[in-house]
Order: C-alpha cells, then structure tokens, then sequence
C-alpha cells in the first residue's frame, strides 16, 4: 500500500473514532494487579463483586497470579486510592486502551476478506463467517452440512456446521462451540481453524472423521460479536435490553443451579444471569443442539480467552463430578501436547478450584443435564506469552495461535475417541 493510501486510511480511522461511531476508551487503562496476599486477594474479589464500574478482565485464584482491571478515566484516582491504602501493588499494563484498539481496527481493515482459501490474519465478521460455511458446504457436499440451529435476540442466523464422513458404523460426536461471550475474538477464530483443517484439510486430518462426527458452531452470540466489532470492543453479553442496561452472560444463564453463585442479579453487571434460566435465545439454540446430539455426544468443548485453562464442572461448587478423573484425563492431554508442542503451559482442573466459582455456565449444563460425558471449557491465550494482549492478541498472531490450540484439541479428541469408540450406542 502506498504511504498515501495508509495516510487515509489512517485519517479515516481517527475520523470514524470521533465522529461517535465506536465507543472510545481514549484515558481508559488496563491495570495490572498483583494481590501478595490472601487477605489482598480477598479484598480484591470483593471489589469485583461489589461494583460494575470496573470491568475485571481477570481474577487471580491463586497467589502470585496477576489481575487485569480495565478502568475509564474518571474512576483511576479512586481505584489506585484503593489499592494504595490496602499496600496492593499494581502496575499500569496499557496506558491508553484507545490507542491499542486503533491499532487493531487498522491492522484489520488494511487485510481485506479472503478471496480463493481462508487465512488467519484477521478477525471474520459474521458475514465472512457465514459466507465461508456456505461455501464449504456447496463445495463439499458429502463432507459438509450447515444449518441454523437458532436466531439470535437481533434476528441473525446461528450457524452450527457439521462435518462428517459417511460411513455405516456408529461414531461418536465432538461438539465444539465459541463466541459465546462476544469480545473473546480469538475463539470463533479458532473454531474456523478447526473446520478449515477438518474440510478443506481433510486427507491430512482423516484418522479425526473416522470414528468421529464434529459439529462447529463458531460464533453463539453473533449480536455481541458484531457489536464488538462496531461499537465497543470489550463487549460481552449478548445485546436483549433489560431496563436501562442491554445483555445477559449467556454462560450464565443455563439452566443448572441457575444464579447460585459467580452470576449477578443486575442486568448493567458483565455477569448479569438472566431474568431466568434461558431467557436468552442465543442459550437456548446452544442447549437445543446440545440436545439434538447428545445421545452420540461424548465431548462437548467451549472456547473462551483468555488465561490458558483447561476447565471442567464443577463451575457451581468446589467439589467435583463423580467421572472428573475421565475429564482431567483428556484435559490433560490436551494441555501436555501443547506442552510439549510449544511450551505453552495450561492450568487444568475444574472451574470452581482453578478459576472462580460461576454457576449457569454451558459446561456445568452439558455434563449436568444433557449427560455428555467430557465437557470442557478451553481459555485460549491473550497473545503475547504475558497477557497484556488480553482480549486483541494482534491480528498477526492469530496463526500462530490457532495452530498451537489446534495440536490441542486434537489430543484431546483422540483421547475421547480412544475412550468412547467401544461405547454402545445410546448408552452412557
Ligand atoms: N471465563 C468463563 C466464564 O466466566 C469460565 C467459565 C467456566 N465454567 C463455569 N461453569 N464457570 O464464563
Ligand atoms: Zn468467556
């Protein structure tokens, strides 16, 4: 490009940012908190639960672990008032928010869609994403089917596409969703990387479709992902107003021991669970497909980012599933082979014991009520070893991203195959 165009595009950016089309977080900082001890941590969590002003991108569970806050301008002096008087230390990790999402709107604009096959260079809109599966699908009829599964609050479609190989033996079905949570970009990326390898890859990946079916359903909550790419780039929940505020976590609205614990009652909260369980339609099309498959159903992966988990029920209470061993064992090796791939380390365990205790989650509900025997939450990496990246590891990292998770979850499919390929039909 020459140095003309970018100068316009540049200027078209600036322009766009004022003119009021995108929320601005020009001041807002991203502060990093290390709590040194329990008493500190507590103080912290408390804080968390106590207000909505801040937005905590994370919550340490175990000492020594760093907690990223977003904070707007107006509220800094009072929120480094509060850490000074407690002796937290803290340091600021982004000092101006708006300048970093600039950068990722410009380095998502100058790589246009993707004409002959998919790279992964930059977040696809819903459009994209949409398009690509349709096009799959007219190009590998026998392979590849797409349906709706649902409608989003604002009418989308939510897409869900099944690959599977025809064969007259019985398998047994992945089902892998992401985007449940709108800003967590990196998911619905990696979940197009997992049908771009399984279809458009197939001769290397075949030993994957021989005794398994894979249903993808990449984007969950396609009205928070838009309005993230739009308007407000950390936004999480989906956008059916309630009152003066618009969303609901829709991992907190399923119905499991609904609103017990790690969700709000206030409809402005990032953790705000619903008027009820399923009040959301988005949560409903993701528990009637689960529904739809789970006779055949024995691994049920969520994609989330960010922090490099590997995270299983119970999300709803410290103690764990009877069958949790069958569930740390593929975690496990889910975590090893990138372990041994790249280097990059992954906590495993349940949700409760290694992250926070949040109940109504899509995990917690598939294993709970629709029986799937393996359900595990994957929280993909920030970007940078570090996660300053938080939610925007760079648009020129995604590759390297995707193909580390992707070594992953083939693990860890393998092991379910391994686990289950024996299993009678319809019997659990
Ligand atoms: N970061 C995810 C969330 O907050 C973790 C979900 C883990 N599962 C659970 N049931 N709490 O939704
Ligand atoms: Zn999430």
């Amino acid at each position: 490009m020459s140095l003309k165009l970018l100068i316009i595009f540049v200027h078209l950016h600036i322009l766009l940012a004022v003119s009021g089309e995108y929320k601005s977080y020009v001041g807002y900082k991203v502060y990093q908190v290390t709590p040194k001890t329990k008493s500190e941590q507590n103080h912290l969590r408390s804080l968390s639960l106590s207000t909505e002003l801040y937005d905590f991108w994370s919550i340490p569970k175990k000492l020594g672990e760093k907690s990223n806050v977003l904070v707007p301008p107006k509220l800094q002096e009072t929120f480094e008032r509060f850490l000074r008087k407690l002796n937290i230390t803290y340091a600021v990790a982004i000092d101006d928010v708006e300048t970093r999402v600039q950068r990722e709107r410009f380095l998502q604009s100058v790589v246009r869609t993707f004409s002959q096959s998919i790279k992964f260079n930059r977040y696809y809109r819903y459009d994209e994403i949409t398009h690509y599966f349709d096009n799959l699908a007219r190009k590998y009829p026998k392979l590849v089917t797409v349906k709706t599964v649902g409608k989003s609050f604002e009418n989308r479609d939510i897409k869900a596409i099944t690959i599977s190989k025809h064969s007259i033996e019985p398998k047994n079905t992945i089902l892998v969703d992401a985007g449940i949570h709108a800003r967590e970009w990196i998911a619905p990326a990696t979940a197009l990387y997992i049908v771009h390898e399984l279809v458009e890859n197939y001769a290397k990946n075949k030993n994957l479709l021989k005794n398994l079916n894979w249903v993808i359903l990449p984007v969950v909550n396609p009205d928070g992902y838009e309005y993230s790419h739009t308007k407000e780039r950390f936004w999480r929940k989906t956008r059916k107003p309630y009152g003066n505020c618009i969303g609901t976590d829709p991992n907190r609205n399923f119905d499991f021991h609904w609103n017990e614990i790690g969700a709000s009652s206030n409809p402005c909260s990032e953790t705000f669970r619903g008027e009820n369980a399923f009040s959301e339609t988005e949560a409903i099309a993701l528990r009637d497909l689960m529904r739809s498959i789970s006779r055949d159903c024995k691994f049920y992966l969520s994609l989330h980012s960010y922090g490099q988990y590997m995270l299983y029920p119970w999300g709803y209470t410290e103690s764990l599933p009877e069958t949790w061993k069958e569930i740390d064992d593929v975690a496990q090796s889910g975590a090893s082979a990138i372990r041994k791939a790249s280097g990059s380390q992954y906590t495993v365990g349940s949700s409760t014991n290694v992250l926070y205790a949040a109940a109504g989650g899509s995990d917690d509900y598939a294993l709970g009520v629709e029986e799937i025997p393996i359900s595990i939450t994957m929280e993909l990496p920030s970007g940078s070893g570090s996660d300053l990246n938080g939610f925007d590891p760079s648009p020129n990292k995604i590759q390297s991203i995707v193909e580390e998770s992707w070594i992953g979850i083939k693990a860890m499919a393998s092991s379910v195959d391994e686990k289950f390929r024996n299993a009678t039909k319809g019997f659990r």
